[in-house]
């Protein structure tokens, strides 16, 4: 059997095996050191120096922080995409407070700004604002931020960047992760650069990231003895894993550069297949395409995403549906949502294709193959 192709695959280049090496010859085996300091800073400084960065064990634990910092709580309401990740709705859940969920427009696939405006106005006659916005960035392509600060500030509802998936992208000439007051990213194993599985909160207030990082360390005071005025979390990242960011960050140009030119040749592969429709990149920024995404025209084309990611994994080749909406989820059942037909849309008929900065151009080859083979099926629907 060949094998396997992965959607997104960790790939490492020349330097983090030097920094954790490091780690060990020095024994900084814990969650403080040269690597998480570095990191943090080096991070900082590649997005511009806007921003302040703190590092932690994951994305979800970077949203659950800021969250809180934001003093979200019991009854809270909390805006967010509903075409996401869960990542960027459990944090919500956690601090007891209530999801209002969002849709998407078809250009980027992130929060619609006019249904932002719209649910925004709407929600101030009623007196029911929420005191947060969590605009997700989905895929490596940001969401039309201004529209959306522009909305949340005229009503007081604070904008949260979810930059989970879109490292080294760019808004209107700004990096990701700098465009509000609070980002979030993550460094799972899927994503563009990683940590094998961390995440940061960046921040422009550094006195609400110190808070944020004196909670995300068990809530120790600065004493002798384990002191504690409030409750805290241990979201710490460790300073073996900040040792691979610190490398990984080193190659994060070269990523995003691999993963447009995948990208490209899947657009060349299919461009005569009608129905096919590749994810739009739109005209205020530059996506990462961290993962090429595609939309298969349910009137042109008589095969499901679905279908095609079973038969691409009968030749060993992992493909995804694009996200289920959280409205769709049954979790979220009972969850308000404004409007959801696109975000609906958007996952019937999306597709992830394998995106890795490893994969080789035979690989591709296979892929492309097996995507061409999948949809010539035409399947029998009366059975
Ligand atoms: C959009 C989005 N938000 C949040 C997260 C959560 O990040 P983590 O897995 O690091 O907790 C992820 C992914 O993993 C994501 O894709």
């Amino acid at each position: 059997m060949s094998t396997r192709i992965h959607l997104s695959a960790p790939h490492m280049g020349e330097d983090e095996r030097r920094f954790v090496a490091e780690a060990f010859d020095t024994n900084w085996l814990s969650t403080v050191g040269p690597n998480v300091e570095g990191f943090e800073r080096e991070l900082a400084q590649r997005l511009g120096g806007s921003v302040q960065a703190l590092a932690v064990s994951s994305g979800t634990a970077a949203l659950h922080l800021i969250l809180r910092a934001i003093g979200v709580g019991q009854g809270d309401r909390v805006a967010v995409s509903t075409l996401t990740f869960a990542g960027s709705v459990w944090p919500i859940m956690y601090l007891g407070a209530e999801p209002i969920l969002i849709d998407s427009e078809t250009m980027s696939w992130n929060l619609d700004a006019a249904l932002v405006e719209e649910y925004l106005t709407s929600a101030a006659r009623s007196d029911a604002l929420p005191k947060a916005l969590i605009a997700v960035h989905l895929y490596g392509q940001h969401a039309d931020l201004d529209p959306i600060a522009a909305a949340c500030a005229r009503h007081g509802v604070v904008l949260i960047e979810d930059a989970a998936e879109s490292l080294g992208a760019t808004y209107r000439g700004r990096e990701t992760g700098t465009t509000a007051d609070f980002s979030i990213l993550s460094f799972n194993g899927n994503k563009i650069i990683t940590t094998t599985g961390g995440g940061a909160v960046l921040a422009k207030d550094a006195t609400a990231l110190a808070r944020m990082r004196k909670w995300a360390n068990q809530s120790r005071e600065p004493a002798v003895e384990y002191l504690h005025r409030e409750y805290g979390f241990n979201y710490r990242m460790s300073n073996v894993l900040a040792g691979i960011g610190r490398g990984q960050l080193r190659v994060l140009d070269d990523r995003v550069r691999r993963r447009r030119a995948i990208f490209a040749q899947y657009r060349e592969a299919f461009a005569d297949l009608s129905g096919v429709v590749m994810q739009p990149e739109a005209a205020w920024g530059s996506h990462t395409r961290w993962l090429t995404v595609l939309s298969l025209e349910p009137e042109e084309v008589p095969v499901t995403p679905r279908e095609v990611v079973t038969e691409l994994d009968k030749e060993n080749i992992e493909a995804r549906p694009v996200w289920r909406p959280m409205h769709m989820q049954p979790i979220f059942a009972e969850a308000t949502v404004i409007g959801g037909g696109t975000a609906q849309r958007l996952f019937e008929t999306g597709l992830c294709l394998p995106s890795s900065s490893s994969l080789t151009e035979s690989d591709q080859a296979r892929v492309i193959d097996a995507v061409r083979a999948a949809l010539a099926v035409m399947p029998d629907r009366s059975r």
